[in-house]
Formats: structure tokens, C-alpha cells, sequence
């Protein structure tokens, strides 16, 4: 692992000032952003504040905020992700990450609470975009699980509250994928179906891993073997088809990292009052959009926060599933037995979601829960069993209460 080193943190900020400065969005001062781990994400201070209100959506009147305008996020990609020069990641997926940008400007968001950045600029010599900052958000999954050390490591979202987050993120997420997947996006999705190195990733992380993942549980192997090779079959065929193929009624244009990290919640402190406004969010990073099974956006999602569920007994990520299932307007059987499969795969991926010097995140009763919830998931929606589903934590996937 060869990590970039201060003075090459130090070349790279002057680098961007100087690639901006010539722009409307000529920065005086860039600082770093943690809560992602792919991409050198900066928020700069703009020199000269950008005219207010901001260039708008389909949506109602903006409100003029105050502090808009001042501020920029600054994303910068390269052929590696950020803390590994030694993990290649293909640079084209800031392309596709801008075009998302763009062909969302005629998204007609179900609400003007829900919300995609701006994209200002994209410079593709230097890789670098220039977004719409949301200075007072949070990345919900900072708000499930506060970064230690943390004044309030409590949970902050009473059930209601998650619900109403899982709700509109739900609402959002069905009609983006019914806008991406309509006639009109054909082009959208001859463009994203090229995003083929990310779409390599996803099956990389997920399909093709969990089964060697569980090599290393061989008791919780022994005997399911074959049903498990048949989903990673299943998954490999679809996988090995071109994107832009039929993918049938569930097909099309996806996020393709729908995770809580790349929901921001805005005007947390609200949130924490009996009788908050409804929640704003904004749906952020969306260089892994591809073509592929809306499964995919929802199954990751849900995966997220049953992990969050599991490992720190954050009970509101259950309401936000519930909510979130709801707001997407119920799931199909098809559609809930293909998302859980795709819960199981990604809660599998935990394992590898950690740096692999790093001893194995939990104690050694959750690694062993996590794995048997994870492998009886897939099994249990593989062999469509509705049954065992209504009496388990994952009875929310199909409208139900949690056992
Ligand atoms: N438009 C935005 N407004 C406010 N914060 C943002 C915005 N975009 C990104 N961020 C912050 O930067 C972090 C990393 O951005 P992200 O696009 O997710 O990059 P990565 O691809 O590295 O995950 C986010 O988790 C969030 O905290
Ligand atoms: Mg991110």
C-alpha cells in the first residue's frame, strides 16, 4: 500500500488552485474532505461568491440560502483511489459521473427536498469537477454511526424520523429509476452501458467474491456450496451480457454506489426535535452509475444499513429500511427476493471493506452472525421463501414489521 504523502497532498491542492483560477470558480483556499475514500474531494472558499439564487432545476423557487455561493466541493479523480497508489481505478469514471450530472438537470425530482448537486464544471485534462456545495449536510451514515470520538455517539433519529428519511429516499430512488429506465433516456443509457470499468468493480466486490469470502468460514460453507455457485452463476450471466441489452422490467439506468455514505442529510440539528421539517437530502458520487438491476441500488442500500444494524445496534437503520421500501412504493416478490440476494452478497463484502492489514471488524459473535445472516439471506430469497423472510429482521423488504 503506497499512500500519497504530504508533500504530494501539498502539489496536488496548488495544482487545483491553479487549473481554478483561471475559472469562475477561482478558489483562495482548498480543504480536504474525509468522508469518502475513492477520490480527493476538496471544499474550497470561492474567491468571488457565485450570483445568487443558483441556476435552477425543475423544481419550486429556491430558497436563497446564505451560505450558497461561497463555497465549492472540488473533486478530483485519478487512476488510483485516493489512499492506494497501488489500486488502480479507471479515471474515465469521472466522465460518467459528470454526464450523471448533466442528464439529471432534467430530472423532475419528486420533491425539491430531494436533490442532486449542481455541477458547475468539469475540466477533463485535470480531472477535476467543480459541484454545488451542501455545507450544513451530513452523509447519513455519520448520523446512524457518529465518527468516534463523537460528542453524541447516541442514535439521533427517533423511528419517525428514520422512517421519514427511509421514505423519501425510497420515493426518490423509484422515480429515478422509472425516469432512467423510460424511451427518453435511450441515450443516457447507451452512454452509462460504456461505464464498463465500474461495472467490473461491482461484479468484482460483490458476485465474484462472496463465495471466496466464505472459503474462509468453511463450516458455514459445508452443504450450500452448489445453491450459492448458482447464484453467482445467475449473477455472471447477467454480468457477461452487454449493459445496454433487455435487462427486463427491472433494468436500466442505476446510482451504482447507493450506500447511506453518499446520502447527505441536511440541517441535521432539526432532526433531533420531536417535530422535525421534512428531512432534506441530496444524493451525491455518481461515478459508479451504470446500466444494471435496480436490485442493485436497493439491495446495497438496505445491506448498508442492516450492517449498521448488526454491528452497532443502530435500530433507526431498520426504520429507514422500512420507510425506505415503502416510499419506493413496495417491492414486487420478484424484485424483494433479488434485492435480498443482493443484501446477502453485500453484507458478505463487509470482510473486504476494511484495510487488509486490519484484524476483522467486530467481535467474534457478530462475525459469526453476520456471516450466517448473510449466507441464510441468499439462500432463503434464492429458494423464495416468503415465509422465513415475514418472521425475520428482513421482513420490512416485503412490508413488514421486523421480527
Ligand atoms: N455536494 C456536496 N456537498 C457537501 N459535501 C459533499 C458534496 N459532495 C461530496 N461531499 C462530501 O465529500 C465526501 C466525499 O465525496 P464523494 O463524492 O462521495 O467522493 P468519493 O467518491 O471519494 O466517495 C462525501 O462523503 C461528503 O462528506
Ligand atoms: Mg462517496
Amino acid at each position: 500500500m503506497v499512500s500519497p504523502t504530504q508533500a504530494d497532498q501539498d502539489e496536488l491542492v496548488d495544482a487545483i488552485l491553479q487549473e481554478l483560477s483561471t475559472t469562475p470558480y477561482a478558489a483562495s483556499s482548498l480543504t480536504q474532505l474525509s468522508g469518502g475514500s475513492t477520490n480527493f474531494v476538496f471544499r474550497g472558499i470561492l474567491a468571488h461568491p457565485l450570483p445568487l439564487p443558483l441556476p435552477s432545476r425543475s423544481e419550486p423557487e429556491p430558497q436563497p440560502d446564505p451560505t450558497t455561493g461561497k463555497t465549492i466541493i472540488v473533486k478530483h479523480s485519478r487512476d488510483h483511489i485516493r489512499g492506494n497508489k497501488n489500486f488502480p481505478l479507471a479515471v474515465s469514471r469521472c466522465i460518467f459521473e459528470q454526464s450523471m450530472h448533466h442528464a439529471l438537470n432534467s430530472f423532475p425530482s419528486p420533491s425539491s427536498n430531494l436533490k442532486v448537486p449542481h455541477h458547475y464544471l468539469f475540466n477533463p485534462r485535470a480531472n477535476i469537477q467543480v459541484i454545488e456545495d451542501f455545507p450544513d449536510a451530513v452523509d447519513l451514515k455519520s448520523i446512524l454511526v457518529p465518527p468516534s470520538p463523537s460528542p453524541t455517539t447516541e442514535a439521533i433519529l427517533t423511528p419517525t424520523v428514520a422512517t421519514c428519511i427511509g421514505h423519501d429516499i425510497g420515493v426518490w430512488l423509484r422515480s429515478f429509476h422509472l425516469w432512467a429506465s423510460a424511451p427518453a433516456q435511450s441515450a443516457l443509457r447507451r452512454e452509462l452501458g460504456q461505464n464498463e470499468p465500474m461495472r467490473k468493480l461491482k461484479r468484482l466486490a460483490s458476485y465474484d467474491s462472496f463465495i471466496n469470502i466464505l472459503e474462509n468460514f468453511p463450516e458455514t460453507l459445508e452443504g450450500i456450496r452448489k445453491p450459492l455457485e448458482e447464484v453467482r452463476e445467475t449473477a455472471a450471466r447477467e454480468f457477461n451480457k452487454p449493459a445496454t441489452d433487455d435487462g427486463g422490467e427491472y433494468w436500466g439506468v442505476i446510482h451504482g454506489d447507493f450506500a447511506a455514505c453518499n446520502v447527505l442529510v441536511s440541517d441535521v440539528p432539526s432532526l433531533q426535535t420531536n417535530n422535525p421539517e421534512a428531512p432534506k437530502l441530496v444524493i451525491i458520487d455518481w461515478e459508479l452509475a451504470q446500466v444494471g438491476h435496480w436490485a442493485y441500488d436497493l439491495g446495497q442500500m438496505i445491506g448498508d444499513l442492516y450492517e449498521q444494524k448488526h454491528f452497532r445496534q443502530v435500530d433507526s437503520a431498520v426504520w429507514i429500511v422500512r420507510g425506505l421500501v415503502d416510499g419506493y412504493g413496495g417491492l414486487s416478490d420478484e424484485l424483494a427476493f433479488r434485492t435480498a440476494i443482493h443484501v446477502g452478497v453485500w453484507l458478505l463484502g463487509w470482510y473486504n471493506r476494511r484495510h487488509p492489514k486490519l484484524p476483522l471488524k467486530g467481535t467474534p459473535e457478530q462475525i459469526a452472525g453476520i456471516v450466517q445472516l448473510a449466507t441464510d439471506v441468499i439462500l432463503k430469497a434464492w429458494a423464495k421463501d416468503r415465509t422465513w423472510f415475514e418472521a425475520s429482521v428482513f421482513a420490512p423488504l416485503f412490508g413488514g414489521t421486523p421480527a
